[in-house]
């Protein structure tokens, strides 16, 4: 095995409470298939069902809610093989996470959240008693959102503007518990694409469950054409140039159409097409695209034991990331083995606290090349060089990866190799350790 470069790991969730519509389409699913395809990035992408349980009470619900989102992201093109694709409830680290982060969180923090705050303003206003209706698991839930990214080291988090205060969280939780424990886990970013178009809805608001004015992304083609009949319009006759400003119907439109097409129906709009004949085009577009995918949707709806299997073949690639991620996380913060011995002493003022370090060793072979390895604190080898010609050589590779951290893994790739199924999640971690200390040294 050689190095390969640190990827980019982007991850989002989706709350499994709803079946998707055509705003979601637009705006998260399509989007995030395609940059699932992009080289150099590794995608991890959820099912947010614990965080469902927070907002919805029917247990037939969540289950059916799961299932659509499933089938919808795969139907849409999400490759189960070439990104990591599961069911937040079958990683039981998330939980396990939750709490570990849970006592290094500020109840101070979660007060300032805008959901909860939402929430006492609503009693409020209405005389109610502050937390009146606000179960634990909503004030948490910011805590939960964190464990979902931190697991996984994820550096992006493409969600929408509401979500950005939770991944400011999440950082902050991040920076608390590195503070206490040791830089173990990755500061996130919220990624947040602005060409994404917000679509509007039938009655030209915001498409949205709580609007009742969605275009539903995989009913039946016949149901598809009659939501789209029902877009409300003005009352220009055939004949009367209208606009394409302000009419949902051209949005929607445009958010399926590349410029040529989106110019092509403007001019229509222009010289006064039927809203009928307009409603019929935006049809066959729309159907164009999400048609083809329909089948793959409906089979999918019909066989849930193949979602079934493909979450749970998903499950399996992220626990191999989280089992053995979580371990760290929970011998940094003094759960573990008896014998182990004590890697950092307890005298130690806070702020001055070391974790014990990963270190690099060099030695000679009797094939006369010089070599290093790098163990972790406890001296298991996380990685090995192949031979160089002189010592001063190996201590220069040794010096990058001790000053760059994982960013010249990509540069060394050639003269490194790993003992077999090396981890290099833990390769990383540990290279991000020396950097860190190497820069506050
Ligand atoms: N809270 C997110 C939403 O409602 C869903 C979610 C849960 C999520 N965990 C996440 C999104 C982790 C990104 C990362 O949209």
């Amino acid at each position: 095995m050689t190095a390969t470069a640190s990827p980019r790991r982007v991850l989002t969730g989706i709350t499994t409470t709803g079946t998707p519509h055509l705003g979601n389409y637009v705006g998260s699913i399509r989007a995030a298939v395609r940059a699932s395809h992009e080289p150099g990035v590794q995608s991890f992408y959820f099912l947010a069902d614990y965080h469902a349980l927070i907002k919805c009470d029917e247990p037939a619900r969540i289950q059916r809610s799961t299932l659509e989102i499933a089938a919808s992201w795969l139907a849409a093109g999400l490759d189960p093989e070439h990104v990591t694709f599961y069911r937040q409830s079958d990683i039981p680290e998330i939980p396990e996470l939750t709490w570990l982060l849970t006592c290094v969180t500020g109840k101070g923090l979660l007060n300032r959240a805008h959901a909860y705050k939402a929430m006492l303003d609503k009693n409020q206003a209405a005389g109610a008693e502050p937390d009146d209706g606000v179960t634990a698991g909503l004030f948490m839930y910011p805590v939960l959102m964190a464990a979902d990214i931190l697991m996984f080291r994820a550096h992006q988090v493409p969600v929408g503007r509401d979500q950005v205060q939770h991944i400011e969280m999440a950082r902050d939780i991040a920076a608390s518990y590195n503070h206490l424990y040791g830089e173990h886990l990755v500061q996130p970013a919220a990624l947040i694409d602005d060409n994404v178009a917000l679509l509007p809805g039938l009655d030209g608001r915001k498409m949205s469950k709580s609007y009742d004015n969605t275009i539903a992304l995989f009913g039946p083609r016949e149901q598809l054409r009659k939501q789209i009949m029902s877009i409300v319009t003005d009352s220009r006759a055939p004949g009367e140039p209208k606009d394409t400003e302000g009419s949902a119907l051209y949005a929607i439109f445009r958010a399926f159409a590349d410029d040529a097409e989106a110019a092509a129906f403007a001019r229509a709009f222009a010289d006064g097409i039927a809203w009928g004949d307009a409603k019929q085009q935006l049809f066959e577009r729309i159907e164009h695209e999400i048609g083809p995918m329909r089948a793959r949707y409906e089979h999918l709806m019909a066989h849930p034991e193949e979602v079934e299997a493909i979450l749970r073949a998903g499950a399996r690639k992220a626990r191999a990331i989280a089992t053995p991620f979580l371990r760290t996380l929970r011998e940094a913060v003094g759960l573990r083995a008896l014998q182990a011995a004590p890697q950092q002493a307890v005298t130690q003022p806070a702020g001055a606290r070391k974790m014990a370090l990963p270190s690099f060793k060099q030695y000679r072979e009797p094939d006369g090349l010089f070599y290093f390895k790098l163990a972790d604190a406890s001296g298991a080898v996380l990685l090995q060089s192949t031979g160089f010609a002189s010592p001063r050589d190996a201590g220069e590779a040794i010096k990058r990866l001790q000053t760059e951290g994982a960013a010249a893994l990509d540069a060394l790739r050639a003269c490194l190799a790993a003992p077999a199924q090396a981890d290099w999640p833990a390769v990383e971690r540990a290279l991000e350790q020396l950097r860190q200390a190497a820069a506050t040294a």
